[in-house]
């Protein structure tokens, strides 16, 4: 194997080191639109600025983010007091990363299917994110439910194309996150849910087994095992983490130094409270965290509201998320901490 792997698995072993998760900061421009949007805030680059900086200059974020995923804009724009974001970050002991899909694109032949793009180029992009400070990235795949989908096409593009990345990466000296995201919304039943989870996962595990990807300098972010969001019975939180843990015992190596979960539409308590339970029931084969967008975020955005007076405010609402969130990496949390001060 030509990859550095001493270096790649000691990024991926800080990146889920005990107590410590991952900031998913990455919105692409349309996503922190519709994010800015739900807070009557203009998406102008200055906005956008402000907002990042709000989040990276919490204290004691630290404490409880190993890493923060950025995006193309992010990772080249700076502090008020001109310190690039990847410095800033690296100085304070948290790893910069840098989300590199171009997104999910309609999969020709595969209605109501996505394959995610990127590729072409990549090894370019790569080697100057290296340059500007990202040592790992982020790749996500999609994958939507119905009594028909996803199709067995569906599963092997997706895999295909998040191997290849994986690949890319290393050779880069970057650890890959590779993402397949099954998406929760739908009737389906958490049995379902498990099912695809299951396949999509065989399949990215065969493809990165074939591509030669180094699992010990590999990241895995899935979804959760949920009910669909629209689902008439929804499964407890015991029934959650249960699923969640037995579809990623027969189906994760423990070879893959962590897993980090995304939020997918959860609420902030729920994304905690089950993290916390899995980390109740092992022992686990691999570190179980968190690389939470909306859940660690959504009740700073709330908070700060676009105004400088607010600032303070949203830094204390990230920072509890952070806390909490940390907490339940090592299954330390109890809902009670929420209302706690
Ligand atoms: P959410 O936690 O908001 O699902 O976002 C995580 C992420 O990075 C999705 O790619």
């Amino acid at each position: 194997m030509s990859f550095d792997t001493a270096a790649l698995s000691q990024i991926a072993n800080a990146m889920v080191a005990p107590g410590k998760g991952i900031l998913a900061a990455d919105e692409s421009s349309g996503t922190i639109k519709k994010r800015f949007d739900s807070i009557s805030v203009d998406s102008t680059e200055g906005n956008r600025q402000t907002y990042r900086q709000m989040l990276f200059t919490t204290p004691g974020m630290a404490d409880h983010i190993s890493g923060v995923i950025l995006f193309d804009e992010t990772i080249r724009q700076s502090t008020d007091d001109g310190v690039p974001f990847p410095k800033y970050l690296a100085d304070l002991g948290v790893i910069p990363g840098i989300k590199v899909d171009t997104g999910a694109k309609p999969l020709a032949g595969s209605p109501g299917e996505t394959v995610t793009e990127g590729l072409d180029g990549l090894r370019e992009r790569l080697a100057e994110y290296y340059e500007l400070g990202a040592r790992f990235a982020k790749w996500r795949a999609t994958y939507s439910i119905t009594d028909d989908l996803p199709s067995e096409n569906c599963y092997r593009v997706n895999a295909h194309a998040l191997a290849r990345y994986a690949a890319l990466c290393q050779e880069a000296g970057i650890v890959p996150i590779v993402e397949p995201e099954v998406l929760m919304d739908g009737t389906h039943t958490i049995e379902r849910a498990a099912e695809v989870t299951a396949r999509a996962q065989q399949e990215l595990f065969d493809e990165l087994f074939r591509q030669c990807v180094y699992l010990p300098g590999t990241i895995l972010k899935p979804n959760m095992v949920l009910s669909g969001y629209s689902a008439a019975t929804q499964a407890s939180d015991e029934e959650i983490a249960a699923t969640t843990l037995g579809v990623f015992r027969a189906t994760v190596p423990a070879a893959i130094p962590g897993i980090v979960f995304l939020s997918g539409g959860q609420s902030d308590e729920d994304a905690t409270a089950r993290l916390n339970l899995m980390n109740t029931m092992g022992p686990l084969p691999w570190a179980l965290s968190f690389s939470y967008g909306r859940a660690l975020q959504a009740p700073a955005l709330k908070a700060w509201g676009g105004q400088a007076a607010n600032l303070g405010a949203g830094q204390a609402a990230f920072a509890k998320r952070a806390r909490l969130n940390g907490l339940a990496a090592k299954g330390e949390y109890t809902a009670a901490m929420e209302s706690a001060a």
